[in-house]
């Protein structure tokens, strides 16, 4: 079959699931992925034919899709601004705000920093301020240990070397060392929003990384906050990423901590959603 014909199939079979400009996206990540042929590429060159093999498994591949199974786990990985992240069901499909999130920290250009990632889930913050970053020293947990092992997996790949540890924040201390910055990006959708999220994200990606009670939407970032006030360096920082709704209980919890200097920032949404404030 020539890849223009399957195009046409893919977009045929997906209609219902995507729009126009999601099936294009998806589309170019599939072929990128598994033919290594790039957009410029395939609208340079109609004549890209897929053989048997390759059709069989792109079906397999289109019936994954078709069940809602997000695109990044149907292809088992992302690339986030040089550095491959693996993803399965066991971690959440890094976002691009939580990307923003990053680079925020890595404008500060801090040098000679110990960072603490608490709910490293991927990977992502703690990989990429370890790259960006190169001075520092990063350390990142999470209560799920098999969001641990690809997290351990991620930075190996990346040739990082991140210090990954297992810890429920919400009922361990954090006593092993002192930092500089600590970051988390924690659940904080409240469950009674779970029917306005789509299957892709219900149905696939870890429950347990995105939703919290709905009694205590806040309860992360309440023993994140008390916990690295006392792991925190004097001067130190805590950033984290949060839902707009609740920026301002999050801002009030860090208040009654005695963090200062106090900054929100807002995502390419324009929704407010990160924040970061300093021990002192
Ligand atoms: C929103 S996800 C963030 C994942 C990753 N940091 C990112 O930004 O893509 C939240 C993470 O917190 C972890 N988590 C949930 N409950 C936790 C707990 N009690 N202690 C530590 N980590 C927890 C989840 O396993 C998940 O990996």
């Amino acid at each position: 079959m020539k890849l223009i014909e399957f195009k046409k199939y893919f977009f045929n079979v997906l209609s219902s699931n995507y729009d126009a400009g999601e099936l294009n996206t998806i589309f170019y990540l599939f072929i990128d992925h598994f033919l290594n042929i790039s957009k410029i590429d395939f609208l340079t060159n109609t004549e890209f034919k897929i053989d048997q093999e390759n059709l069989s498994l792109f079906k397999k591949k289109l019936n994954e899709l078709k069940s809602d199974r997000p695109i990044q786990y149907v292809i088992g990985e992302i690339l986030v601004s040089d550095l491959t992240f693996i993803v399965n069901e066991n971690v959440l499909i890094p976002r691009p705000e939580t990307i923003e999130l990053c680079e925020w920290i890595e404008s500060f250009n801090f040098q000679d920093v110990r960072i603490l990632d608490i709910g490293t889930g991927s990977g992502l913050i703690a990989i990429f301020l370890k790259k960006k970053l190169s001075k520092s020293i990063v350390d990142a947990c999470d209560i799920s240990l098999k969001s641990l092992e690809i997290a351990k997996n991620n930075a190996s790949i990346n040739n990082l070397k991140i210090d990954f540890f297992s810890l429920d924040i919400l009922n361990d201390s954090l006593s092993r060392n002192r930092y500089d910055i600590i970051v988390s990006n924690p659940p904080y959708v409240s469950l009674c929003d779970k029917d306005k999220m789509h299957r892709r994200v219900v149905e696939f990606e870890p429950n347990n990384a995105i939703f919290v009670n709905n009694n205590d939407p806040l309860i992360f970032y309440d023993q994140i906050a008390q916990k690295a006030k006392e792991s925190l360096n004097k001067k130190g920082f805590i950033f984290f990423e949060c839902n707009s709704d609740y920026i301002n209980g999050v801002n009030d919890i860090l208040l009654k901590n005695s963090f200062s200097n106090i900054e929100i920032r807002s995502d390419f949404r324009n929704n407010k959603r990160m924040i970061k404030a300093r021990n002192g």
